[in-house]
């Protein structure tokens, strides 16, 4: 019964936890949605009204990287909703009952957003903006032929809720796309590639390479000198789904050796990137901070309130993370 849920919302981003307790409690009337009080939300008194006390039994969680003791104070959970796609951070949670279910989100406006954000920079590369700016800076008038779209085809890494939906606009775009998935797939008007054979010949087929698959123990390094060096030449990286999938010295080296154009990275293995990191000043890379795919809150709240009252009717939902691979 909805009336009867209690959720613990915990959330890293100050305001953030509020902001899904609101978003939450009106879509569920009846169910007692309070922050947690370990998060920044809870620990601030002005909101004390609104955080679960250590009395207060929560049988459902939503949120993104709770704190370190986060399940030792909730024991009685049913399951963990993520505030975000990825979960390698909280299957990572040092405090993570290994039985618990966890769902993640399910697009949530995100996927739009995403292919926006390819999009611009295929534009971009295909425009030679880049090679304009060098020129402005040295007031230099130098006209260019556009790269032809058909000699820029596209690779996307993983080709699942998001994967897909960026893998189709760009091909409605005019681009050649390919995609690459742990197992067979069919997406319309898009080859999609899977297994060890397919990886080399995605890899040989692809001049831009988007990264959309999760981070799991199989995808953590799993672009390196090798990967980089089959692609077709004036190759160009964009790095959308997580830090660890990339091997940073062997990027920087095949920026440094030309064996790659360019790369555009929006997810770090360390976030946020040190102020240290090459990556900041590299001439070929440009960097965004996580931004490509913003959780949308109200969106997602109405997708996890969904699910929420499905499950009390005892129905099945979809994004339920299979423990096993990771995802
Ligand atoms: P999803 O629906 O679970 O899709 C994952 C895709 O990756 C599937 O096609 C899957 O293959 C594929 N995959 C998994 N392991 C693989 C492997 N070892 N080799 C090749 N392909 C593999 O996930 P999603 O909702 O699309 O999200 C993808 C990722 O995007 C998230 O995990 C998150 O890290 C990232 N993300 C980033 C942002 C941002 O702001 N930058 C925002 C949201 C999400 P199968 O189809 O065979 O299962
Ligand atoms: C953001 O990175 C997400 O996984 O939603």
């Amino acid at each position: 019964m909805i009336g009867a849920m209690r959720i613990v919302v915990a959330h890293s981003e100050p305001g953030a936890g509020l902001a899904w307790r609101r978003e939450l409690a009106t879509r569920l009337p009846g169910a007692t949605v309070l922050v947690d009080a370990g998060s920044p939300d809870g620990r601030d008194p002005a909101h004390a009204a609104q955080v679960a006390t250590e009395a207060f039994v929560a049988d459902w969680a939503v949120g993104w990287s709770p704190p370190a003791d986060f399940f030792a104070r909730h024991r009685a959970l049913r399951g963990f909703f993520s505030a975000g796609a990825g979960v390698d951070g909280l299957l990572r949670h040092p405090g993570m009952p290994p039985a618990l279910t966890v769902v993640r989100l399910e697009d949530a406006g995100m996927a739009e957003l995403m292919a926006d954000y390819c999009l611009h920079e295929l534009l971009r590369l295909a425009g030679r903006f880049d090679e304009y700016a060098a020129h402005q800076a040295a007031a230099r008038w130098v006209e260019h032929a556009p790269i032809p779209r058909d000699e820029m085809p596209v690779g996307v890494l993983g080709v699942g809720v998001l994967g897909m939906h960026v893998a189709r606009r760009l091909a409605s775009a005019g681009f050649t796309v390919r995609g690459y998935a742990r197992t067979p797939r069919s997406i319309d008007g898009v080859d999609v590639l899977h297994g060890a054979d397919g990886w080399h010949a995605f890899l040989a087929a692809t001049r831009v390479l988007i990264l959309l698959a999760p981070r799991t123990p199989e995808t953590e390094d799993l672009i390196d000198a090798d990967a980089l060096s089959r692609l077709k030449p004036d190759g160009w990286l964009i790095n959308i789904a997580r830090g660890a999938l990339v091997v940073d010295a062997d990027l920087i080296a095949a920026l440094d050796t030309r064996r790659l154009a360019g790369a555009t990275l929006d997810v770090f293995r360390e976030e946020p990137l040190p102020a240290s990191h090459p990556f900041w000043h590299h001439p070929r890379i440009h960097v965004t901070p996580h931004v490509s795919g913003p959780t949308q809150v109200a969106v997602s709240a109405a997708q996890v309130a969904a699910k929420l009252a499905a499950l009390a009717r005892g129905e099945a939902v979809g994004g339920v993370v299979d423990r096993t691979r990771g995802y």
